[in-house]
């Protein structure tokens, strides 16, 4: 199987970046499209060239750190996947397949196809957590929590931090990926005390790094690996109100 890439290259956020074309044979139907790059880059560092640099760690869809655009869309053509598990089998032979970093000036490219998403993880430091100030952490099984909230709670864990809501999203929001760590905590009886600040200060951080305001288009819940939906925002902010009237 061929395919051609047209990769975007870019040394750094202080330079300008552009398009590359690379025609990449001998690939397998069943390899993944990272594996076809690692392909690609065994071949450029042999010639000497530099390799196409990517963010990736698990290769399973679970932690999160992989995500670029693949013919215009975050983490590919199909709904609700990560980039490590798009497969060359969605392609044709001889295909040309686009891949561009994230776009978003929240997130600066990094090099090629890495951004830096560091701001997902302030919004989370300013209280994605839960406090335990003395003593060790109760025994889980001490507090009862209903299925429901249980199962509520889990289903906004779930989200990995991908970015992919950002870049999709016409005004780069963040607000699915802070919605989802809200949401996770709040619904827990342990993460009530705190409920208040933790909505305000992850809302107030998410504003500080100038991620745009949320206007309900829904791309985001279309690329979402996590299958993390609009509700969630609109619980959020249900939330925020809430906190800035009774906090
Ligand atoms: S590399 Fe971990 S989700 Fe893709």
């Amino acid at each position: 199987m061929k395919l051609n890439f047209k990769i975007w290259r870019q040394d750094n956020s202080q330079v300008v970046g552009d398009f590359k074309n690379y025609e990449v044979s001998g690939l397998n139907e069943d390899m993944s499209l990272l594996e076809a790059l690692d392909y690609l880059n065994e071949d450029l560092v042999k010639k000497d060239e530099k390799a196409v640099a990517f963010d990736h760690d698990c290769r399973e869809g679970i932690c999160g750190q992989c995500g670029f655009f693949i013919n215009g869309r975050a983490h590919g053509a199909g709904n609700n996947q990560t980039t490590c598990q798009v497969h060359l089998r969605s392609f044709k032979d001889n295909d040309t397949v686009l891949l561009e970093p994230f776009r978003a000036s929240s997130f600066p490219i990094v090099k090629d196809l890495i951004v830096d998403r560091s701001s997902f993880d302030r919004i989370i430091q300013k209280g994605g957590f839960v406090s335990a100030n003395t003593g060790t952490a109760v025994e889980a099984n001490s507090i009862l929590i209903g299925k429901k909230d249980a199962d509520y709670s889990m289903s906004m864990a779930a989200c990995i931090g991908c970015g992919a809501c950002v870049a999709t999203c016409k005004n780069a929001s963040a607000a699915l990926f802070t919605s989802a760590k809200i949401n996770h905590l709040n619904s827990l009886p342990q993460g009530q005390p705190e409920e208040y600040s933790r909505t305000i200060n992850l809302v107030a951080q998410m504003e500080a790094e100038g991620f745009g305001h949320c206007s309900f288009t829904g791309a985001c819940e279309i690329e979402c690996p996590e299958h993390i939906s609009l509700s969630s925002i609109a619980k959020m902010n249900f939330s925020y109100m809430k906190a800035k009237i009774l906090n």
